[in-house]
């Protein structure tokens, strides 16, 4: 296999520090993109030269097209795009404030459509490519307390198909992972101080546990390589049957 280079925003923990992994195990080169310096750090030390990481916060959109520039200059393609850093709160409807909805839809959603148009550039130039963006169960069914988190991924569903149909004819593939309840800092937040969610969670869980980071990060791998090459605009549920779960 040819030499490749991948991004994956919010690379420095969880779902994207195993995405990170699986990538870097399969000979990838992999730019992380987070906004925590230390935490980049500590990934590059377990990771060793294959993992490059890049400090931005990426809902300071004005700095996404100059920080892609630079990626291309000093590795001259990106093959691979994974949108997966993100950002939730958990507030009743009534009390979420605009700023703070506005927040969330600009983490999760504006610099995903702007860090995706300064990629396909590159990848359109070279006639080939693979974005995934990471969805969530909050855009499969209703969840309360989550306004701005469930608008924000529903929009990615949107976003993926319609980047799907005009990206996919010039050779680039989009498609989304909706991860179901997976052990991360994010759900330790969200379930742990909420026994009653914890309890529905399981309780519509077919295959009855949360999952590991690691099993996105080997759907994220399959999404990215050749094996999945005739599959474009699909969101992948990776939940344990959580999304058809009665
Ligand atoms: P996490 O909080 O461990 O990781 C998110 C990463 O994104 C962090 O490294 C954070 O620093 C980075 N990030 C957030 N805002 C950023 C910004 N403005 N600029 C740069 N980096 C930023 O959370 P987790 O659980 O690993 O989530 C990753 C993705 O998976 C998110 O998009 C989340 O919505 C999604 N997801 C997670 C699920 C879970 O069960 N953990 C379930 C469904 C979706």
């Amino acid at each position: 296999m040819s030499k490749k280079i991948a991004i994956v925003t919010g690379g420095g923990s969880g779902i994207g520090l195993a995405i990170t992994e699986k990538f870097i195990a399969a000979g990838i080169e992999t730019i992380i993109i987070g906004r925590d310096e230390n935490k980049l750090k500590e990934a590059k030390e377990i990771l060793g030269d294959m993992c490059h990481p890049m400090s931005c916060d990426i809902s300071h959109l004005s700095t996404i097209p100059p920080l892609i520039e630079n990626i291309v200059k000093q590795f001259g393609q990106i093959d691979i795009l994974v949108n997966n850093a993100g950002i939730n709160m958990k507030k009743d409807f009534t009390e979420v404030t605009d700023e703070e909805f506005q927040s969330v839809i600009t983490t999760n959603l504006s610099s995903v459509f702007a860090v995706s148009r300064e990629v396909a550039k590159q990848m359109l130039a070279a006639g080939s490519g693979s974005i995934i963006n990471i969805s969530s169960m909050a855009a499969q069914y209703g969840l309360p307390r989550v306004i701005a988190y469930s608008a924000s991924k529903t929009a990615i569903d949107g976003m993926t198909r319609a980047m799907a149909v005009e990206l996919s004819p010039k050779g680039i593939r989009v498609n989304a992972i909706a991860p179901g309840f997976i052990e991360t800092a994010m759900t330790a937040k969200a379930l742990n101080t909420d026994p009653e969610r914890k309890a529905k969670v399981f309780g519509r869980t077919p295959m009855g546990f949360m999952g590991q980071p690691a099993d996105i990060g080997d759907a994220a791998l399959f999404l990215a390589t050749d094996a999945s090459k005739y599959i474009t605009g699909v969101v992948l549920p990776v939940d344990g049957g959580n999304s058809i779960g009665f």
